[in-house]
């Protein structure tokens, strides 16, 4: 995979020093730790993990993780800690579902944190992540909710988050059952009209 260098590459290198990242990833994975069973046998993939917040803190209990993302330099990070840490259940994939197809690999648990708005077709991820879970595999998706464009501001081409409503009736359309969705944490952010609070959902679903 080639391309260009993103907004997400340049701030790959700071991207941890950010205490509010930390804690969020940590919350989710707990979330995510009380509602998926069997989490010792899983395979994971973490989509859009950038650093591998997510993906990491759920690490330890699962059979294994990839790292997945489109960012070259996020990766980079989440390779040196996986290399620092001697960690030796976690890679690194380089990996755009919205620029090709899903690649013929199976996962028992798909989690994606902070990035479902970021693709602008939201179907057909949804599709991609059905196509990668084996039977009776589990999606988690946290994500903003529903919100006015004051989170990322003007020119922002993705979505004002999602409602929760739509996105549940999307998750069955791709195939998905026993979709239940819970309030995850919220993200505190300063916007052009001061300072806002943003929340954000935790949707579980099964394959
Ligand atoms: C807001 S960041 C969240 C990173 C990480 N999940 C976290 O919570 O710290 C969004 C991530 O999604 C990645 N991303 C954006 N579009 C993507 C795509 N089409 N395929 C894979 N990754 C993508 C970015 O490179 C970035 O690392």
């Amino acid at each position: 995979m080639t391309g260009q260098p993103t907004d997400f590459d340049a701030r790959a290198r700071t991207w941890d020093r950010d205490p509010a990242k930390l804690e969020r990833a940590q919350r989710v994975a707990a979330a995510i730790a009380a509602r998926v069973p069997g989490l010792a046998a899983r395979t994971m993939l973490e989509y859009g993990a950038g650093t591998g917040l997510l993906g990491l803190a759920l690490q330890p209990l699962v059979a294994h993780v990839t790292l997945a993302d489109s960012s070259r330099e996020m990766l980079a990070v989440a390779q040196g800690k996986i290399a620092a840490r001697r960690v030796g259940n976690a890679s690194t994939l380089r990996l755009d579902l919205a620029a090709g197809p899903a690649p013929e690999l199976r996962f028992d648990l798909v989690c994606t944190l902070m990035t479902l708005h970021h693709i602008p077709d939201t179907d057909g991820i949804l599709r991609a992540f059905h196509r990668l879970l084996s039977s009776g595999g589990f999606l988690c998706v946290a994500d903003l909710d529903r919100e006015d464009g004051s989170f990322h501001g003007p020119g922002f081409q993705g979505h004002r988050g999602f409602d929760r409503a739509d996105l549940g009736a999307r998750l069955e359309r791709a195939g998905f059952q026993n979709v239940r969705f819970e309030t995850a944490f919220e993200i505190e952010k300063d916007t052009g009209a001061g300072p806002r609070v943003f929340p954000a959902f935790l949707a579980v679903a099964e394959r």
